[in-house]
């Protein structure tokens, strides 16, 4: 098999620091933080686990942005057991769960004052430094009973943040609540039959979202050497669950088969709970990555008096990595931003295989900001080989209107051969951005990223 480490996925080979990095435009002066961004980067393109595209060693991307300066540039490994090793460290002492160490590579969040690197099927997050230097494997103070979850969300209410957890080895999820002190304040074993993956979740300010979707842990392809044995299972039904924030039973309601990887929002409306994500057809059968269609941006309106779903196509374009402006998560909102990028499409929509229906090449790198009560999308394309990455929306400042603020993301430049981070305005989204980080190296294409604060006065 060709390995999926190719085009924008083709790892770095070096851990780099840099100071003071050029900048064209100017960096707006309340940007005081770290822009993070977690992603598979394997160490040995001939390891068994650089065969499979959710599997490399985390690699964290960090730009710390701070008076309209760009202070500084790191990447960093995420040291398991096994990575210390081999980069000839010892491993850092820390609780793992259940002997299943994994070099969190799938996203990296603040909370707490911490910043953590997340991984699903089993393991525990990874805690990080400010400087992106690997702490240990985290179990929240001894309060988190299994492993962790790679997404979750934060209820902008609360501070609470939510996310649910699987294990191959488990007949529930668990849903597991962060208190704003970083502690597992309380969790919730919610039955499900096959052990199904589970990616992502939505949250109301009713409501936890979960989604039951037919792709399942399979003995079959664990037994013939999958790497990642999940596939495709007819058998398994299709369901989302309606979990009451405040406590009770889940109700499920059932949806036409098809997967899910992330949300975009979610929330309450009168009788009806609303959620907006990205959807495939199908996914993982015969436990690859492809052949499952593309993904559209989609809109699920479960109506609780009838118990029925109905579903809607928000945008037909394939596009992944939905982000909205996270000070509005659980709650109504206008916005969204998406991208879409050549290599994606090749390397995870399309796996291994040829696909004839690809979508038009001038739409191969873009960034889509969506208006949802306008139903019109705005595109900003790059150039071939640009290779862009997730967009994470950030507010111009306390107490902003939604979509006042900052779209920030990776952008490769093929020309220099190395990334920039570019900062959009979000309101000027096809403009000049307001300011491109000139970083030093390439950054693979990834998965998901972070915009995180400073604390005030630090
Ligand atoms: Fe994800």
């Amino acid at each position: 098999m060709t390995t999926p480490y190719r085009g924008g996925f083709a790892p770095v080979s070096e851990e780099i620091t840099a100071f003071d990095l050029p900048v064209t435009g100017r960096i707006p002066a309340e940007l005081n933080g770290r822009y993070l961004r977690n992603g598979p980067n394997p160490l040995n393109l001939d390891d068994p686990s650089a065969a499979h595209l959710f599997l490399g060693e985390g690699m964290v991307h960090g730009v710390r942005l701070r008076d309209g300066r760009a202070e500084w540039y790191r990447n960093r490994w995420v040291r398991n057991a096994a990575t210390a090793r081999r980069l000839g460290e010892e491993p850092r002492p820390g609780p793992v769960h259940d002997d299943f160490d994994l070099a969190a590579n799938t996203h990296v969040i603040g909370h707490a004052g911490r910043t953590f690197a997340t991984v699903e099927v089993g393991a525990r997050p990874y805690e990080l430094t400010y400087e992106l230097d690997t702490v240990g494997p985290c179990d929240f103070g001894g309060t988190l009973p299994g492993g962790y979850a790679a997404h979750t969300k934060l209820d902008p209410h609360t501070g609470e943040l939510h996310a649910i957890a699987y294990y191959f080895g488990w007949d529930h999820h668990q849903h597991v609540v962060l208190d704003p002190q970083g502690r597992v304040s309380r969790t919730v074993d919610i039955p499900v039959a096959d052990a199904p993956m589970v990616h992502d979740l939505a949250l109301t300010q009713r409501y936890v979202v979960i989604y039951d979707l037919p792709v399942t842990f399979s003995m079959d392809h664990a037994a013939k050497g999958a790497p990642l044995p999940y596939s495709w299972n007819d058998d398994h039904p299709a369901r989302i669950g309606l979990l009451p924030k405040d406590g009770g039973e889940v109700r499920w309601l059932e949806v036409e088969p098809c997967w899910i990887f992330h949300t975009l929002n979610a929330y309450d409306d009168g009788d009806q709970v609303v959620i907006d994500a990205v959807r495939y057809p199908k996914r993982f059968v015969d436990a690859r990555l492809d052949l499952g269609g593309m993904p559209t941006l989609d809109r699920f309106t479960l109506d609780l008096a009838s118990g029925k779903v109905s579903e809607s196509r928000l945008d037909d374009r394939a596009q992944e990595f939905p982000r909205a402006d996270e000070r509005l998560t659980s709650l109504p909102y206008r916005y969204g931003y998406a991208a879409t990028a050549d290599d994606y499409l090749d390397v995870i929509f399309a796996g291994d295989t040829e696909m004839e229906d690809l979508p038009d090449a001038a739409f191969g790198n873009a960034l889509i900001k969506h208006d949802l009560l306008r139903g019109v999308q705005e595109t900003r394309t790059f150039a071939r080989g640009a290779a862009v990455g997730e967009p994470v929306f950030v507010a111009a400042r306390a107490g902003a209107a939604e979509d006042d603020g900052y779209v920030v993301a990776f952008v490769n430049d093929p020309g220099r051969g190395a990334t920039d981070l570019v900062i959009l305005s979000a309101q000027d989204f096809t403009g000049e951005p307001v300011a491109t980080v000139h970083l030093p190296a390439r950054v693979p294409l990834g998965f998901h990223g972070s915009w995180v604060a400073d604390a005030e006065g630090s």
